[in-house]
């Protein structure tokens, strides 16, 4: 019996202790799971925290962006004048009324409106901000001059760039839009970034470059700088220095034409043009936001090359000086429409009726062949001065834009009928 009883109490403790040692567990792991909700709960409300002071950081951005820009016009006066070698030369405008300027970003051009002695009309050009926005009292341009082509020397030289470079001076007054332009360095993203400038489409990359360097960001950025040799090499020095003073920066400079004087590895790195086979060599891999601008054959071929290499097309970015090239996006946008010359063009005002013709690159030039007058400015969509209201028919857009442009109305230096159309031109 007393062994009975003894076993029965033995059995009923055991039963207690582990009743107890349960409840003990239950209990711990509830405070540990309190414990851990706490936690998470805090970690959660400092990520809001933290994302709400970026919501209302870029807020009060946008508020003073638009409360110091402006619409239309403004004066501005050339501060400085720099020449930088290689009939480039840099211009420092400050706003006439000494107002701060608002930030632009880095990528993004002016539009100049130009009262050029001999010149019927103002002339219209677009020019990019080649420093970084982290300067309120200036802004900066960085102009090539213009000569005649090479098969027609006769022809005058570039209108605007020709004004710029000889008949602008420092305090002189301009005319100019407040900065815009969709290609521009996406400063919160901070992937790594390749920046690629040929020639004088240097400039906007530069304004990337000195952004990147000048905030303080650790961003990767690779820098390709296509030139024929170190007759065109401008900004060498600058460049030079934020290759050495940055870890972060990597500067590959490539002639295409070295002389005997070039030396490399201290002027340039890679006697070639920019390509994608270089990158392909030098990157570690593809995994970049790539942004380019230069001559349309380089754009063309790197666009391309890019895509082949499996970049996807969310990470290839780029802006033509001129008449839109990259074929990329005039197939992308046209959809064969521009090479379809059954469609008839009216022009109301001017009384004319013409016939598409898949010769034309866009419906500016359809109009001046055909002694239209409509005025333009950049002819690459950017500066809005060839807007046309359509009052029948639809246009397909050749490339993307810069410029503004509502309902009912086209940019015709980059449109091409989709249908028959009638304009008010
Ligand atoms: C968004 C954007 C940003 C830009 N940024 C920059 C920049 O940072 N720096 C820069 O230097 N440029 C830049 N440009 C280019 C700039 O806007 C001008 O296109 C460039 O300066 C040439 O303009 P122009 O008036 O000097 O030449 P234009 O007068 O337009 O002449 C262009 C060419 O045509 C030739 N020509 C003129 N008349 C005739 C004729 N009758 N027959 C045959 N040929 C003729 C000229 O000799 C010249 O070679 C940019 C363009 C865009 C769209
Ligand atoms: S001429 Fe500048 S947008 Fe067409």
């Amino acid at each position: 019996m007393n062994e009975t009883v003894s076993a029965f109490q033995l059995a009923v403790v055991a039963i207690f202790v582990l009743l107890a040692l349960y409840l003990a567990m239950l209990a711990f792991g509830r405070v540990q799971r309190y414990r851990l909700t706490e936690k998470l709960a805090a970690a959660e409300l400092a990520g809001f925290r933290a994302e709400l002071d970026l919501v209302i950081e870029r807020k009060k951005q946008q508020v003073r962006e638009s409360e110091l820009s402006w619409n239309g016009y403004r004066k501005f006066e050339v501060w400085r004048k720099e020449m930088e070698g290689a009939d480039i030369c840099s211009f420092y405008l400050r706003p006439h009324d000494r107002r701060d300027l608002p930030p632009f970003r880095p990528g993004q051009y002016l539009t100049f409106q130009l009262d050029i002695p001999g010149q019927k009309k103002p002339v219209i050009r677009c020019y990019s901000l080649s420093d970084s926005p982290l300067h309120p009292d200036y802004y900066r341009l960085t102009i090539k001059r213009i000569p005649p082509p090479r098969d027609n020397p006769d022809a005058p030289p570039g209108l605007s760039s020709s004004y710029f470079h000889d008949t602008l001076n420092e305090n002189d007054i301009i005319d100019v839009k407040a900065p815009s332009g969709h290609f521009f360095l996406d400063t919160e993203r901070h992937h790594p970034v390749v920046l690629i400038g040929g020639g004088i489409g240097l400039t906007p990359v530069l304004s990337m470059l000195n952004t990147i360097t000048e905030s303080g960001s650790r961003q990767e950025a690779w820098f390709f700088y296509g030139v024929r040799n170190e007759s065109e090499h401008v900004m060498k020095d600058h460049l030079a220095q934020l290759d050495r003073e940055h870890d972060n920066v990597r500067l590959q400079v490539c002639y295409s034409d070295p002389t005997e004087d070039s030396r490399e590895g201290e002027d340039y790195q890679h006697a070639e043009r920019v390509s994608v086979d270089l990158f392909r060599r030098v990157l570690p891999s593809n995994n970049y936001d790539f942004y380019l601008c230069g001559p349309p054959p380089m754009m063309n071929a790197i666009v391309a090359g890019l895509e082949e290499w499996g970049v996807p097309e969310e990470r290839i970015h780029f802006e033509a000086f001129g008449p839109a090239s990259v074929k990329k996006v005039k197939e992308a946008h046209d959809g064969g429409v521009a090479t379809d010359t059954a469609f008839e063009v009216t022009f109301a005002r001017s009384g004319k009726k013409v016939a598409w013709s898949a010769d034309y690159t866009s419906i500016l030039e359809c109009a001046e062949d055909n002694d239209v007058v409509i005025d333009f400015g950049c002819r690459a969509g950017n500066c809005g001065t060839c807007k046309t209201a359509v009052k029948e028919g639809e246009v397909a857009l050749l490339q993307d834009v810069g410029a503004d442009c509502e309902k009912g109305s086209c940019l015709t230096c980059v449109s091409a009928p989709r249908s028959n159309l009638v304009l008010d031109a």
